[in-house]
């Protein structure tokens, strides 16, 4: 039951200035209409674990603000969140008002503000509004937040701090999630919630890797129940009738595989069994273990300024390691890049291309022939799946040889009297193969190569 409440003297100190200062206005605006305002989520999660001492790593701290506005009479309060952020943009004018129809929510939000930054505010209105309650019961007011509460995934995000007066700075906590707070727990708040929603098995190993909490055993067994029954199975064969969740599991794939915890948050969804989201024999195994961290230091070395998408290639190497033909149909549902599914379409192919033309010791020359029309992604891709020569020379290739050129370009073979045509392709390349192998270093050895090899035609 609701019991603790934070000083509004604490909340002061707590919360910067600017944010409390609209956070106040939000209150007194909510106030005059009647209404009850609270803040949820994880910004509530993320004041409180601050209070204990204990950054809320890896999230701009109350950058992203979630309101509930309660407390109706009547059902023409339904739209009060869309209201509340309508009177609130007047005072903001700097703001951005985003209104979402459909469940009556709305947004402002701030981009590159000098005060409030990128502060992004959601305020929906608690969703029991139309539920023909007695007016005025004290009951009803109270019960529509607990209902919004009560339809989140964990309890250390269904507290609810109220803004409103009277009892302003009261913490809602329904569920015990201060408590899982101080024990550090992620607690489901429904043995259901997985099977309902399956995406939050993901959220559950994004907040606990994050949060460096460990996950409340009852909730790691209702995660296992909800994987071996196969929601993830049914999601794959019904994603023509709910696209949606397809997308929703691949942004939560996308954000874990983004942060810098995304190795423990890998290892633990796998020890769950939550790989199988992507397919049923997808396993991280010690080889795709070590090929992922591979990739991981590529991906450091040889792209630091992020050409490349990151997290896309990481979920790249794990579907790689499927059986070849079911690569590119679990890329495809995914709805990943073009680029991504066709290097996995191509993968097996370029695999046994490169394997046969790498396969002895080579001199630099013919390995630079062998890989110079592949773009990184794909060598990387390569040096994971290849055997430990052909790993070493695509490193060697990408460190070394690749950058290295020929020691004349076309104008000095104009000027040492050769007629441009198609040979000087050939003679370049020459000059190359010759300068990777060492038989020459310079512009003058390069000149007797070519009196040599292509002597000027009178
Ligand atoms: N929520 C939920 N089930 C989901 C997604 C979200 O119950 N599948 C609820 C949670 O109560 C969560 C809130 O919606 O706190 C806001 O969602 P989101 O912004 O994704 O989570 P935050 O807790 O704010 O996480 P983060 O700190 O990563 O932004």
């Amino acid at each position: 039951e609701p019991s603790e409440s934070i000083s509004i003297q604490t909340l002061k100190t707590a919360i910067p200035q600017a944010i409390w200062q609209f956070l106040e206005r939000s209150a007194i605006a909510s106030q005059a209409r009647g209404w009850h305002l609270y803040v949820v989520g994880g910004a509530v999660r993320d004041l409180l674990l601050a209070q204990g001492g204990r950054a809320a790593n890896g999230r701009s701290f109350l950058q992203d603000i979630d309101l509930v506005v309660d407390g109706f009479h009547n059902a023409a309060d339904a739209g009060a969140g869309v209201e509340l952020a309508k009177a609130l943009q007047q005072e903001y004018p700097q703001a951005r008002l985003e209104v979402h129809g459909a469940f009556q929510t709305a947004a402002l939000l701030w981009h590159k503000d000098p005060i409030l930054h990128s502060l992004a505010v959601d305020i929906a209105t608690a969703r029991t509004e139309f539920y023909p309650y007695p007016a005025a019961n004290p009951e009803v007011e109270a019960s529509s937040i607990r209902q919004d509460l009560y339809r989140r995934d964990f309890t250390i995000n269904a507290l609810a701090l109220r803004l409103t007066a009277p009892h302003k700075g009261e913490l809602l906590d329904f569920f015990g999630g201060i408590l899982d707070l101080k024990s550090r727990q992620v607690r489901v708040l429904h043995a259901n919630s997985f099977i309902e929603d399956p995406t939050r098995i993901y959220r559950a190993v994004r907040f606990a890797v994050r949060l460096g909490f460990t996950l409340e055993p009852q909730t790691e067994q209702y995660i296992r129940y909800a994987i071996e029954s196969g929601v993830y199975d049914r999601l794959r064969l019904t994603h023509d009738k709910a696209p949606a969740l397809t997308t929703r599991l691949k942004s939560e794939l996308k954000y874990i595989l983004e942060t810098h915890y995304w190795k423990p948050a890998l290892q633990l969804l796998s020890s769950l069994g939550a790989l199988r989201c992507l397919h049923p024999q997808l396993k991280l195994t010690p080889q795709l273990w070590w090929q992922v961290r591979f990739l991981d230091r590529c991906l450091q070395r040889f792209d630091p300024n992020r050409r490349m998408i990151h997290w896309e290639m990481r979920l790249e190497a794990l579907i790689a390691s499927l059986p070849s033909e079911e690569r590119a149909p679990v890329a495809t549902h995914l709805q990943l890049s073009g680029e991504t599914i066709e290097r996995l379409k191509q993968l097996e192919k370029n695999r046994q291309r490169i394997a046969q033309s790498l396969s002895t010791d080579l001199r630099p020359s013919k390995i630079v022939m062998a890989l110079r029309a592949y773009k990184l992604p794909t060598l990387v891709l390569l040096a994971l799946k290849g055997s430990r020569t052909v790993r070493q020379q695509i490193w060697q290739y990408l460190t070394c040889w690749s950058q290295i050129s020929a020691p004349l370009d076309g104008n000095d073979l104009k000027s040492l009297g050769y007629n441009p045509g198609p040979q000087f392709k050939e003679m370049l390349d020459a000059l190359l193969w010759a300068k990777l192998d060492g038989a020459i270093a310079d512009r003058s050895d390069a000149e007797v190569f070519l009196q040599k090899h292509y002597p000027v035609s009178q």
